[in-house]
């Protein structure tokens, strides 16, 4: 694969992540950073990419501290590593916030199973709790989570590429401009 193949098949399988369970960035690491400056990782679940605007969204608790961090400071980072295809990305970009009431949270929510929905409806995420199991959520209670589900639409600026292999490891980068447009590809040394 040259250069552009290899961008446009890492988009390809974030795509495919997003719609398929099994795929291999299903889940990823959306990284900000807190008021001091430390470095915030977590897992979430890849709900949407789109490759010809390099974009991924994510669903989140507005209440949530990673919601909170980026909206002081939009600059992420989004990790992640396939074991199929053995590659790991690690994109750069900003992240912007869609809160309750804007059209893409309300477009979201819209589309969640009532399932989903109910694990909005809980108390504040990180508040302390007395550890017991809490009690099921409730689908028909799902209305109650809405004012509480923000989308978290993350742009990315560049991609780090890079492919595990047994002798020869690879390894390239990628950067975007803000309409999502390919501006520079180089290998560079795993
Ligand atoms: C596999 C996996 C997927 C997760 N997906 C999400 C998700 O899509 N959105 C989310 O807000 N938290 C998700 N979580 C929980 C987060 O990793 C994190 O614990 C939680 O959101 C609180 O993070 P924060 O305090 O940094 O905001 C997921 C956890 C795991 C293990």
């Amino acid at each position: 694969m040259n250069l552009a193949e290899i961008d446009r098949s890492a988009w390809a399988e974030l795509e495919t992540a997003a719609i398929d369970p099994q795929s291999g960035f299903r889940f990823v690491n959306l990284c900000s950073v807190d008021g001091s400056g430390r470095p915030q990782a977590r897992m979430v679940v890849l709900r949407r990419a789109d490759a010809a605007k390099r974009t991924l969204e994510i669903h989140t608790d507005i209440r949530s501290r990673k919601w909170l961090e980026i909206a002081k400071k939009s600059a992420a980072t989004v990790l992640g590593f396939s074991a199929v295809s053995r590659t790991q990305l690690r994109l750069q970009g900003i992240a912007r916030l869609h809160a309750p009431g804007s059209p893409i949270a309300a477009e979201a929510w819209d589309k969640l199973s009532p399932w989903t929905r109910s694990t909005y409806a809980g108390g504040p995420p990180g508040d302390a709790t007395d550890g017991e199991t809490a009690a099921p959520a409730n689908p028909d209670d799902d209305a109650d989570g809405k004012r509480f589900f923000g989308v978290v639409i993350f742009t990315a600026e560049s991609l780090d590429w890079f492919e595990l292999r047994r002798a020869d490891n690879r390894r390239a980068v990628f950067d975007y401009d803000p309409a999502g447009a390919l501006t520079g590809a180089r290998w560079v040394n795993p």
